[in-house]
């Protein structure tokens, strides 16, 4: 393998160090806040998160929001939080971490207003006037009197002085995202008559106090970082005019602008997926910043290429590159273009699972990185692979989907003897491979390219197409160890959650019934223009048939059992843009309605209230559920002894083999069985670290150095 050392000299400008106030950042690379599931409650996997990132080149790293009051208690959702001294200790080991790579540790202190959940402290919330929140409907504020203003203040002053104490180099006022010093500015919020209320002045003093009396506390010891939505691109916060206002009036008391456009109820503009929004969609709005500020800048976008990087930072758009996703997919990115390891850079899909673990409070995922997380608590680092105690010995992976390249990879990593990946397709991908062709998620073939481009560079891996094994081919093959990564299908029948059951009929008209492998693979379609594609999933494929579909011309409704089309996708931000896009595409939506039969005229169905309808339609296309493509692993498995003759000593499976799930969750599973290729049994995950308070006397000690 030939490792290229030096960078293109064209991005030698993302490497050169910026002052912030009384800091020095070493390079231009910034993880911006993001959350991860971990918070102050899991300080070990905190640290270690944010560590690796340090240790891959980001010259700052971040937490999360980290709320400064108990009237700001974010739970049920996982934050940072930095109330008292033990918050402050847990954060405080991040800081540490940052520290050991030559990083600076940022913390993003906080208060939501209106909008906070309180789900544990129970307490009411705050907020400028007495308006609902428009969040969560049924939260309805205390107007702030003057004493809830001084509190507040006093209170983030107070957390800003333990950060800085635990060690954080940077320490925000954070406004972004309609929270709470937008929510003084933007008359959306405010509707005071008071010196809080009013003109721009007034709405914008309670964040200048705030920012002068942070700045006061520990200007002198750390850098003052900013951040807020310049455009809210609707009504919750302000739009660029008074964006641009608010950093001319606070220009002397921040260090760092970190910019970003859109608000909490409509977070999508921010995270924008990459099904709507391309590499550097913000710059739009805050690439026009700089005529207001002489400090520096750092701005976000989903940006990944180096070139637009640099010259980003050279047309002085923006002084730092600011990234959420593009970290948590590629930690080890900065340090990828600086060692000229341009073709290792894992980029980001804009897929926004990441969103979609916040938002279900999962620990963070990612489809990309699947070690995202699990820095401390199963000991995987994105960059270093231990050799398997197993080794000497040749393993064959069976299937070339998202789940066998990875554990084919990981597998290769981790220097076994040689690795045979064997794929019955002429291309490698599986359900990657059509995947991206749905309308808007070309982005997603990263997963496959990156993988494609890692396993040619890798020498004991070797990689079979347009091979369909046998049994007996499999039992004969040569490798003492045995992977099936054979993915799953969708059903044809229409069996789903919904009924537990087939759909009567379904397999009788089979020449009007497809599912999506019939559409995206085989390139079937209805025999006459009218389509009914019915999902009980909820996720994207349904809806990226119908709108492929309505695109190719044909009269397309989309039916869903589920009480909202495509839901899943509201929890990847993507939602309401794409039930747009579809209605803009002339697809029909039809919610509530469970299919019940389908015949040579259409389908039958009932709405929620048990009322009957029929669709005369000319094709079904049925995206229920999926089933395990397992049957060769079954016939294996059934025939143990056989295995056993040929010199085979495990047969495991990975993916959607096991149970169909997103990509990220099968990616995960083919790189856990790499990771754990020498435990005392593969099959089984092991246990990792879990960070909680335990009475149990004695409890053993878990460490990471134990894991492979
Ligand atoms: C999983 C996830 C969690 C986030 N949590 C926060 C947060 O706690 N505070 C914040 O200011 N922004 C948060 N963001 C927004 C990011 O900081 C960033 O502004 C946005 O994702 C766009 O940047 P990117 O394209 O580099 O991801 C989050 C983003 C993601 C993807
Ligand atoms: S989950 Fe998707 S959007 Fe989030 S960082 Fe990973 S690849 Fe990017």
């Amino acid at each position: 393998m030939v490792r290229r050392t030096r960078r293109d000299p064209r991005h030698d400008i993302l490497f050169e160090p910026l002052r912030i106030g009384p800091k020095v950042l070493r390079n231009r690379f910034y993880q911006v806040p993001h959350c991860s599931g971990l918070g102050d409650v899991k300080p070990f996997s905190q640290a270690e998160h944010r560590g690796v990132k340090a240790e891959g080149g980001w010259a700052a790293v971040s937490t999360e929001y980290a709320p400064v009051s108990l009237e700001s208690d974010e739970s049920p959702w996982i934050s940072a939080r930095l109330w008292d001294a033990e918050d402050a200790a847990n954060l405080g080991l991040m800081a540490e971490r940052a520290h050991e790579f030559g990083s600076l540790a940022a913390i993003e202190l906080h208060h939501s207003g209106a909008h906070c959940y309180g789900g544990e402290a129970r307490a009411w919330t705050l907020a400028p006037s007495q308006l609902a929140s428009d969040l969560n409907a049924h939260i309805v504020p205390k107007a702030m009197e003057q004493a809830d203003i001084t509190r507040v203040k006093a209170e983030w002053v107070r957390a800003a002085r333990a950060a800085r104490d635990v060690g954080f180099d940077i320490i925000y006022v954070y406004g972004g995202h309609s929270y709470l010093p937008m929510q003084f500015l933007s008359p959306f919020y405010n509707h005071r008559e008071d010196s809080y209320g009013g003109s721009f002045v007034n709405r914008a003093r309670f964040w200048l106090e705030l920012l002068e009396d942070v700045r006061n506390a520990v200007g002198d010891d750390c850098a003052l970082a900013c951040r807020v939505a310049v455009a809210a691109l609707g009504p919750a916060g302000v739009e660029l005019d008074e964006g641009l206002q608010l950093v001319q009036a606070a220009d002397d008391l921040v260090d760092l602008w970190d910019l970003t456009i859109g608000s909490i109820n409509d977070w999508s503009k921010d995270s924008g997926a990459s099904r709507f929004f391309k590499e550097g969609y913000q710059l739009e709005w805050t690439g026009q910043v700089r005529q207001a500020t002489t400090r520096p800048i750092v701005g976000v976008g989903r940006l990944t290429s180096p070139d637009l990087m640099a010259e980003i930072v050279r047309t002085g758009a923006f002084d730092l590159i600011g990234a959420a996703r593009p970290s948590i997919a590629d930690p080890f990115l900065p340090n990828k273009i600086e060692e000229g390891r341009y073709d290792e850079i894992r980029e980001c899909i804009g897929c926004n699972v990441c969103v979609m673990k916040s938002e279900q409070l999962h620990h963070i995922g990612c489809t990309q990185n699947a070690t995202a997380g699990e820095e401390y608590r199963r000991g995987w680092h994105p960059e270093r692979f231990s050799r398997a105690a197993n080794a000497d010995l040749d393993v064959l992976v069976l299937g070339g989907g998202p789940a066998g390249m990875e554990c084919a990879i990981t597998l290769a990593k981790r220097q076994m003897r040689r690795v045979h990946l064997v794929e019955a397709a002429a291309e490698l991908g599986g359900c990657m491979s059509w995947i991206p062709r749905l309308p808007g998620l070309g982005e997603w073939a990263r997963v496959v390219n990156w993988r494609v481009v890692q396993l040619d560079r890798l020498a004991n891996v070797e990689v079979i197409r347009s091979v369909r094994l046998t049994a007996s081919q499999v039992r004969e093959y040569g490798a003492e160890l045995v992977v099936l990564a054979t993915g799953s299908r969708w059903s044809s029948d229409g069996l789903s959650a919904a009924t537990h059951a087939p759909i009567p009929g379904a397999l009788d008209h089979r020449e009007r019934v497809l599912v999506p492998e019939d559409v995206m693979v085989s390139g079937r379609r209805p025999a006459g223009e009218r389509v009914l594609v019915y999902d009980a999933e909820g996720y994207f494929v349904a809806a990226g048939v119908a709108e492929l579909l309505a695109i190719e011309g044909y009269d397309v409704e989309l039916v869903t059992c589920l009480e909202q089309v495509a839901p899943l996708c509201d929890e990847t931000l993507e939602g309401p843009m794409l039930r747009q896009r579809l209605h803009d595409c002339g697809v029909k939506l039809r919610r509530g309605v469970t299919l019940s039969s389908i015949g040579p005229e259409g389908a039958l169905g009932e709405d929620e209230f048990g009322e009957p309808l029929s669709f005369a339609v000319d094709g079904v296309v049925l995206v229920t559920q999926r089933r395990s493509d397992d049957a060769l692993y079954r016939e294996l498995e059934a025939d143990w002894g056989a295995l056993r003759d040929e010199g085979v000593v495990g047969l495991y499976r990975v993916g959607d083999c096991v149970a169909p799930r997103i990509p990220a969750d099968a990616i995960f599973d083919g790189h856990r069985l790499g990771r754990e290729i020498d435990s005392a049994d593969p099959s089984v995950p092991l246990p990792y670290l879990r960070e909680r308070i335990s009475l149990l006397p004695g409890s053993p000690a878990l460490t990471p150095a134990a894991r492979g």
